[in-house]
């Protein structure tokens, strides 16, 4: 069987352009459709897909930079190369970070296409097979993407492992950036379902209304404007695993009605009356305490005992800071090669840094933090200049306050004592703390233990 070969499209108001360039690719041996607008090649684009575009920048209908943003809807792996005989330095930055695969100006040189156009399929078949790759590790070893050796991440991989199996439902725990979204794919990927979908639903994105039509389906003539029926996230995930993201966002209907299905393994389309069978596994994720949301009336029990016939409880990053090299690291090889910035290591008074501090915002803060860093970088090792200001704070500064019904004098014995904590018993520095002089601090203590005493 012969590979067909590539696809191209040539997108020109000129005519004369047009032709001249159809004729010399198509005398390269490529298949050449054109369109004469932007409008005409969007058209194309959406009834068959193409290997490359070739886009003419300024267009009477539509400009090329509005064509290459729509096409990236349209079809996002098409790489687009914009022509123009305005060749300024401002436009070629302009389409290249519009996402242009590369920038021609007129008149062409042909010797110049042709190596552009070999070039560019070239990156793409490359691109194409990396992610072939990419896939087939991941088949392999199920959860390549999930880095730590913590005993606690160890445990996460075991019971993934295990839970992957089994056909149940799964509801995963954690503070934001702990991982939940990532051992939801590992879940799907380790199980019988992977290669079948893995449809991702954000609860908390959408109004009601609509939410119910974008989870459910609806039949034709459901509401104004549902022209045509349409299957909803369960239907299209089918086969494989519909990962419900802030379970805890979810209304009171709806609740109702995911609990249906969960027991029913069906769903109703709105406006529809027959119920659907669908095969779907449900993995939910939160990072409210259910059980609180319960206790207020916000949760069904009944949906939370359905989702939850196995917890993942995500540790927050704080709680196992011995996988805080090995993320940095990860995250650091990541950047740098994403970025092509020659970036090789951090420096242990880097890696200090960021094992004392205590990220809230857990994974996804030190991932933003070391893509932050790498972009700063001015050598080939983050060194503590390359981090922000705030990783050096540390939490719980602020003065909590005491216990009503204390008198100032109260207030300034508990806050030295608290100083005189904190400086772990040291006088010396607990004085230098208050900026007050030791005298004066031992007097405080002196006036304290007598009152104590008395
Ligand atoms: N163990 C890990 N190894 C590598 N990357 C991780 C790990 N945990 C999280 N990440 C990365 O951190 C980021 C946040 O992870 P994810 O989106 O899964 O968190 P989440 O718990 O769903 O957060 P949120 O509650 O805010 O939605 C992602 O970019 C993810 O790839
Ligand atoms: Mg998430």
């Amino acid at each position: 069987m012969s590979v067909p070969s590539p696809l191209l499209l040539v997108v020109d108001d000129d005519q004369v352009a047009r032709e001249l360039l159809a004729e010399a690719l198509g005398r390269e041996g490529y298949r050449v459709r054109v369109a004469a607008g932007g409008e005409e090649c969007l058209q194309l684009v959406a009834a068959q897909p193409f290997d490359m575009a070739l886009v003419d920048l300024r267009m009477p209908d539509l400009d090329g930079l509005s064509v290459l943003k729509r096409l990236a809807t349209i079809q996002p792996d098409l790489p687009v190369v914009i022509l123009t005989a305005f060749a300024t330095i401002e436009t070629a930055i302009a389409a290249v970070a519009a996402g242009a695969a590369d920038y021609l100006s007129k008149p062409f040189r042909m010797e110049e296409i042709k190596i552009v156009v070999a070039r560019t399929l070239a990156a793409r078949r490359l691109a194409h097979e990396n992610l072939q790759y990419r896939r087939e590790l991941k088949a392999r070893y199920g959860f390549d993407a999930l880095v730590g050796q913590s005993h606690q991440m160890v445990e996460i991989y075991k019971l993934v492992a295990r839970v992957a199996s089994l056909e149940t439902t799964v509801l995963i725990q954690g503070e934001t950036g702990t991982g939940k979204e990532l051992v939801a794919r590992a879940i799907h990927d380790a199980s019988a379902r992977a290669g079948r979908p893995f449809v991702v639903v954000d609860c908390a994105a959408l109004p009601e209304t609509l939410f119910e039509s974008e989870l459910f389906g609806h039949e034709r003539g459901a509401f104004t404007g549902a022209f045509v029926a349409r299957r909803g996230l369960l239907e299209t995930s089918a086969g494989g695993t519909c990962f419900l993201d802030e379970i805890g966002e979810l209304t009171a209907p709806l609740q109702a009605k995911l609990l249906r299905t969960l027991q029913e393994r069906t769903i109703r389309r709105v406006g529809g009356n027959d119920p659907i069978p669908v095969d779907v596994r449900v993995v939910a994720a939160t990072n409210h305490d259910l059980r609180k949301l319960i206790a207020e009336g916000g949760f069904r029990d009944d949906l939370y005992y359905r989702l939850n016939v196995v917890t993942v409880t995500m540790p927050p990053l704080r709680e196992r800071s011995s996988d805080i090299p090995l993320l940095a690291q990860h995250f650091l090889e990541a950047f740098a090669q994403r970025t092509g910035r020659p970036v090789k290591r951090l420096t242990p008074e880097a890696l200090a840094l960021l094992a004392a501090y205590h990220w809230p915002g857990n994974v996804r803060e030190l991932e933003h933090v070391i893509e932050r860093a790498v972009a700063l970088a001015s050598s080939e090792t983050l060194l503590l200049d390359d981090f922000p200001l705030h990783l050096r704070e540390q939490p719980d500064r602020a003065p909590r306050l005491p216990a009503a019904g204390m008198t100032l004098e109260d207030v300034k014995r508990w806050y030295v004592t608290k100083v005189l904590e904190e400086a772990g018993g040291n006088k010396v520095r607990a004085a230098e703390l208050l900026g007050i002089d030791r005298s004066t601090l031992y007097r405080i203590l002196e006036r304290q233990a007598t009152e104590d005493e008395g």
